[in-house]
């Protein structure tokens, strides 16, 4: 069944198997992936990242956080996570100790490991926000540290901050998620986001369509997981095949940096472009998401659409984050 414009309540806890978890249930977690997240945490967390957004509209900032450290420590290239964390951590009133501009400038370039330098930065600050190349980063820094990890994103793993700033960014689009089908667009094997995304979304009743060139498919091991969730689901190479249908169309960037193999790149990573005229087969009332930096996926005349949510997106996720931060130094 598709999204059949009938909006239910925004985070209507009544069709929530529980109440909203509370806050106390985040202080001092790692966050590491997304099967943390039921649907009360979920609750919880899209409450309060829709009382940021009242907090950033009418007064910018609090003293919520005021005295609290985050540091930054990206291993990897970004522009988002690294500047909505840093935004997120000012907008409450905390400070940041940003080592996101070339982790080489750091001890990193003489060799220091990754548990010595969380080690090291935990004794100046109260939650650190990690990005690394390699699976699995995340939880080694969370064994390593005594404060709160948040996984940043690891290599080709998770990104499960992302995800939540997606499924909150469908909550406040289309007013819910049951019920709905989402299609996900481009580099489904290395991109960490359509990963996190897909898990998250096996929680909800939605139907999944999978678009990718043949060598880009969803990993085996997490199309098993769909698969034996027993939602609705299909694989294609065609956007055609989906766009008439889509309530959400969740678009990707190739991952360049993940090919050993330029060829192997150079053959795939034009496979898709979202254009206006694409545009014309979707439905009226439905969403076009990315989570950036798109590189040719999405023409930017589609920008004007008002189906296209990617920049709302990216607002989302700095009140996600802002929500996150508090709860998980246990500030309600
Ligand atoms: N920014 C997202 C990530 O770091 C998506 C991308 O880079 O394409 O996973
Ligand atoms: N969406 C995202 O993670 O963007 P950055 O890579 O710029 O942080």
């Amino acid at each position: 069944m598709g999204y059949d414009g009938n909006l239910t309540p925004l985070f209507d806890l009544a069709s929530q198997p529980g109440r909203a978890a509370p806050y106390t249930e985040f202080l001092g977690q790692d966050i590491i992936a997304v099967d943390q997240f039921d649907r009360r945490r979920l609750a919880y967390l899209f409450q309060r990242a829709d009382e940021m957004r009242d907090l950033v509209a009418h007064a910018g900032a609090c003293d919520l956080l005021r005295g609290y450290v985050l540091t930054c420590l990206f291993y990897e290239p970004s522009t988002r996570t690294s500047a909505s964390f840093i935004a997120a951590m000012q907008r409450l009133g905390g400070t940041v100790i940003p080592i996101t501009q070339g982790v080489q400038f750091s001890s990193v370039s003489k060799g220091e490991s990754l548990p010595d330098t969380i080690r090291v930065l935990e004794q100046y600050s109260d939650v650190i926000v990690l990005r690394h190349p390699d699976v699995g980063s995340a939880q080694v820094a969370a064994e390593a540290a005594t404060v709160p990890i948040i996984n940043g994103g690891d290599g080709v793993g998770e990104h499960p901050t992302q995800a939540l700033l997606d499924l909150f960014t469908i909550y406040e689009e289309l007013g819910g998620v049951d019920g709905l089908k989402v299609a996900m667009v481009g580099d489904l094997r290395y991109g960490r986001t359509v990963h996190s995304l897909t898990r998250l979304l096996l929680q909800y009743n939605v139907s999944l369509r999978f678009v990718s060139p043949d060598t880009l498919r969803l990993p085996l091991n997490l199309m098993n997981t769909v698969i034996d969730s027993g939602i609705n689901v299909r694989e294609s190479d065609n956007v055609q095949d989906v766009i008439g249908d889509a309530d959400v169309l969740y678009v990707t960037r190739i991952q360049k940096e993940r090919f050993g193999d330029a060829a192997a790149y150079d053959e795939v990573k034009d496979a898709y472009e979202i254009t206006p005229a694409l545009m014309r087969q979707a439905k009226e009332k439905m969403v076009i998401m990315h989570p950036l930096p798109r590189v040719g996926e999405i023409h930017t005349s589609v920008d004007a659409d008002p189906r296209a949510a990617y920049f709302r997106q990216v607002q989302n996720g700095m009140f996600i984050r802002m929500a996150l931060l508090a709860a998980v130094l246990g500030k309600a």
